[in-house]
C-alpha cells in the first residue's frame, strides 16, 4: 500500500475529483478526512470508504473560512497526531462566468474564480505547512486545468485563476521543500462523469451547435490517445504523487492532459 497510515485531509471532497482522490487515498491505506461546505456530499464519500474497509471522518468545512479550516485541522491533529497530505480539490460553479466574452464580463464575475481558487489553495496550504514543517515531512497538493497554460475563449477569470494556482505551487515549494515539505499539482483534461465537464459544455452548446457526445469527442480528439482520462486514472496519479515514491517531485504541476497540452 503506497499510503499506509498516512493522514490525508481533502478539501472539496464531495466533488468529482475530491471524492475520487479520497477513495483512492483510502484504498492505499491512508486515514482520510474528507471535507466540504455541505456535510451530506462528503458523508457519501466517507460512507463508501468505510464500507470498503477504509478509514474516513467527514466534516463540514468551508475552504474559504480560515477559522473553520484551522479548527478542523487542529481536530485532525488531535485525533490522528499529524497531517501528511493536504489536497485542495475545491471547485466553484462556473455557469455564470463561462460563455461570456471578456469584453462583456463584469468585474465581479471575473474576480470570483481568482479570489476563490487562489485564496482557498493559499489558506489550506499555509495551515497544512505550519503543521508539516516542524515534522520536516508532508505533501501539499491541488488540481488545475489546461486553461492555466493555453488561451481558451469565454472562460472569464478561470484561466488566470488556474495559472495563479500553478504559480503558487512553485512558490510554496521554493519555500517549503528545503524544510521537507513537497508541493505538487495535477493538471487533468476534462474527465467524463464530472459535473465540471458538463458545466463547460452547457453555456457553449447553443453557439457551437454540438451535442453533448460531439463535445466530448471534440475534447478527446485533442489528446494523443483520442480519449479522455478517467477519474480513476487521475486518482491513481494523485496517489503516486502523494506517496514517498514521488519524493523527487516538487514545485511542479503534473501534465495529465494526455497530449492536449504540449510541455
Ligand atoms: N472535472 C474535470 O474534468 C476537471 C478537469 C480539470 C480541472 N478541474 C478542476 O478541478 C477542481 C475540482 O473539479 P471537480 O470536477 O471535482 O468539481 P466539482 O465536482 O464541482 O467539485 C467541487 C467541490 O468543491 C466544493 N466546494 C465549493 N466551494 C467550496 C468551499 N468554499 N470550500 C470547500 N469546498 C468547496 C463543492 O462542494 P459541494 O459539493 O457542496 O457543492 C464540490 O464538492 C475545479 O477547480 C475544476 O475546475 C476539473
Amino acid at each position: 500500500m503506497l499510503l499506509k497510515d498516512k493522514v490525508a485531509v481533502i478539501y472539496g471532497a464531495g466533488g468529482g475529483i475530491g471524492g475520487a482522490v479520497a477513495r483512492a487515498f483510502a484504498s492505499e491505506g491512508a486515514r482520510v478526512f474528507p471535507t466540504g461546505p455541505r456535510l451530506a456530499s462528503v458523508e457519501v464519500v466517507a460512507k463508501d470508504i468505510v464500507a470498503a474497509g477504509g478509514s474516513a471522518d467527514a466534516a463540514e468545512v468551508d475552504a474559504l473560512d480560515e477559522e473553520a479550516l484551522e479548527r478542523h485541522l487542529q481536530s485532525v491533529i488531535d485525533r490522528a497526531g499529524r497531517v501528511d497530505i493536504s489536497f485542495n480539490a475545491v471547485g466553484i460553479p462556473t455557469a455564470e462566468m463561462l460563455g461570456v466574452s471578456l469584453i462583456d464580463l463584469d468585474v465581479e464575475q471575473f474576480s470570483l474564480p481568482l479570489a476563490t481558487y487562489a485564496t482557498s489553495y493559499f489558506l489550506t496550504a499555509r495551515l497544512a505547512a505550519r503543521r508539516m514543517v516542524p515534522n520536516r515531512s508532508g505533501v501539499i497538493m491541488t488540481v488545475t486545468s489546461l486553461h492555466s497554460r493555453t488561451g481558451i475563449p469565454s472562460v472569464g477569470g478561470y484561466g488566470p485563476a488556474m495559472a495563479a494556482k500553478e504559480a503558487l505551487t512553485r512558490d510554496l515549494s521554493a519555500e517549503l521543500a528545503p524544510q521537507g515539505v513537497r508541493v505538487v499539482g495535477l493538471r487533468p483534461q476534462g474527465m467524463p462523469g464530472t459535473r465540471t465537464i458538463k458545466e463547460g459544455f452547457e453555456p457553449r452548446a447553443k453557439a457551437s451547435g454540438m451535442t453533448w457526445e460531439q463535445w466530448q469527442e471534440m475534447l478527446a480528439s485533442k489528446t494523443h490517445p483520442r480519449r479522455l482520462m478517467t477519474l480513476e486514472e487521475m486518482a491513481n496519479m494523485a496517489v503516486f504523487m502523494a506517496s514517498d515514491k514521488a519524493s523527487g517531485m516538487t514545485g511542479t504541476t503534473v501534465n495529465l492532459t494526455m497530449g492536449s497540452l504540449d510541455d
